[in-house]
C-alpha cells in the first residue's frame, strides 16, 4: 500500500504523513503543486529526520501520477464517500489517495478513483484532519495485509 497526496496545502501535515511512512516503510507520492515550498521548515519539522528514510516520488501533475501508477487501483479518501474503511478489502497494490485540506479533490479525481471510503463521523462534523485520516486508514489496510505484526513489537 502506498499513499498518494494531491495537491496538499498544509505542510506540517506532509511532515507528520511522512514520518508516518518511514515508521511503517510505506511509500509516499505527492501530486503536485504543493501549497507550499517543497522543503518548508515547518514540514521538516514535522517530519524530523524521518523524512530521510521515506521512499518518496513528487509527481508535476496528475495525469503524471496517473501515468506513473498505471493498473494500480486508486482508492480515494473522501468525506463524500459512502463505503465504510473498515469494511473494505486492501491490497498489496493499492494507493490511499487524500486530497487537499482546503478544498479536497475535483471531481474529476474523485471519479478517476476506483474506490472512495470515508472513515465515518459523529453528525455534524465535517472532516478529520488530512494526516490523521491518512493514519487511520492506513492502519487498518496494514492490519489487514498482515504488514504491522510483521513489524513483530
Ligand atoms: C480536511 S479534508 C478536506 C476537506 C474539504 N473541505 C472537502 O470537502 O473535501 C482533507 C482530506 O482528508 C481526508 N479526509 C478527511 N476526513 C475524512 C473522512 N472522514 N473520511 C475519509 N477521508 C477524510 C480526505 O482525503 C480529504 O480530502
Amino acid at each position: 500500500v502506498r499513499i498518494a497526496l494531491y495537491q496538499p496545502d498544509i505542510a506540517q501535515n506532509v511532515g507528520t504523513v511522512l514520518r508516518l511512512a518511514a515508521c511503517w516503510d510505506i511509500a509516499v507520492d505527492i501530486i503536485e503543486p504543493c501549497g507550499f515550498p517543497f522543503n518548508d521548515r515547518k514540514m521538516r519539522r514535522a517530519g524530523m529526520d524521518y523524512l530521510d528514510d521515506v521512499d518518496l516520488v513528487r509527481h508535476s501533475s496528475w495525469q503524471a501520477f496517473l501515468d506513473y501508477h498505471e493498473g494500480r487501483r486508486l482508492v480515494l479518501l473522501t468525506t463524500k464517500a459512502a463505503g465504510n474503511y473498515c469494511e473494505f478489502a486492501y491490497e498489496e497494490a493499492d494507493i490511499l489517495l487524500l486530497g487537499r485540506e482546503s478544498a479536497g479533490v475535483p471531481d474529476a479525481v474523485h471519479d478517476r478513483a476506483d474506490a472512495r471510503l470515508v472513515s465515518p463521523m459523529k453528525e455534524g462534523m465535517r472532516s478529520i484532519n488530512m494526516a490523521m485520516s491518512a493514519g487511520v486508514v492506513l492502519a487498518e489496510g496494514l492490519r489487514q495485509l498482515g504488514v504491522l505484526s510483521a513489524f513483530n513489537r
